[in-house]
């Protein structure tokens, strides 16, 4: 069994979608902890209420950011993953933890990275007036919403989208390929070549989910 730990600050749909894949689907693994930025987190109880073990690392409470970075690193270091999961974790990791996780990090970005790092990306996909939008899992390396891409879902831009409705269309394809993305992590089946980390398989196509279904690939 592969040890996840997921570390949350916000609604956690992202925490609940891998949540439910994992049991569903009976994958090796299990998530040993999850971590919250936020007491107030809608994420917590919605950790608590799937039974998950919850652990709240309030940054309210610990206003000093090298000892907040250095409880969480030990914090997680406690629960010996294999995985750490960043599911709408809203800060920025210490250098220090992304090196002693690096490879077992992983982060999901509301865009088509490179494209709209950092804050507000549906807002800057509209007002750069692309016709396509997405998301993006990848490993976290030490610059911001970048690291080698494992998988990215592409959804539609049209004229009368705002930022609640693109987020909420691109949303759901994070549920989509999330857990896709963490079930390939937890069978080791990436290859890291030159920029990228690609599925076993051979083809990046199969990384790719534009409409409702993974290019070429219905069993995943
Ligand atoms: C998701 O859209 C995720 O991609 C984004 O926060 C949201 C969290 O939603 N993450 C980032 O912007 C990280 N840079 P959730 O809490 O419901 O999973």
């Amino acid at each position: 069994m592969k040890k996840i730990v997921m570390l949350v600050s916000g609604r956690g749909s992202n925490m609940v979608a891998i949540a439910q894949a994992l049991a569903q689907h009976s994958w090796p693994a299990q998530i040993v902890a999850v971590i919250a930025s936020r007491a107030d987190a809608p994420a917590v109880a919605a950790a608590t209420r799937m039974g998950l073990p919850v652990q709240v690392l309030d940054a309210r409470g610990i206003p000093d950011r090298s000892r907040y970075d250095q409880t969480l690193l030990t914090l997680v270091e406690q629960q010996a993953p294999d995985l750490v999961v960043l599911a709408g974790y809203m800060r920025i990791l210490a250098d220090e933890f992304v090196d002693r996780f690096a490879g077992r990090l992983v982060n999901i970005h509301p865009s088509l990275l490179p494209a709209f790092p950092g804050l507000h990306p549906h807002r800057q996909a509209l007002q750069a007036g692309v016709k396509v939008h997405g998301a993006t899992v990848h490993m976290v390396t030490r610059e911001l919403d970048s690291g080698p891409i494992i998988a990215q879902a592409v959804v539609p831009v049209g004229a009368d989208d705002d930022e609640q409705s693109l987020a909420q269309r691109v949303l759901q394809a994070e549920h989509r390929i999330y857990p896709v993305a963490v079930r390939w992590l937890i069978e080791d089946r990436l290859i890291f070549s030159g920029q990228g980390a690609w599925l076993d398989e051979g083809s990046g196509a199969l990384q790719a989910l534009i409409g409702s279904e993974f290019t070429g690939h219905d069993d995943i």
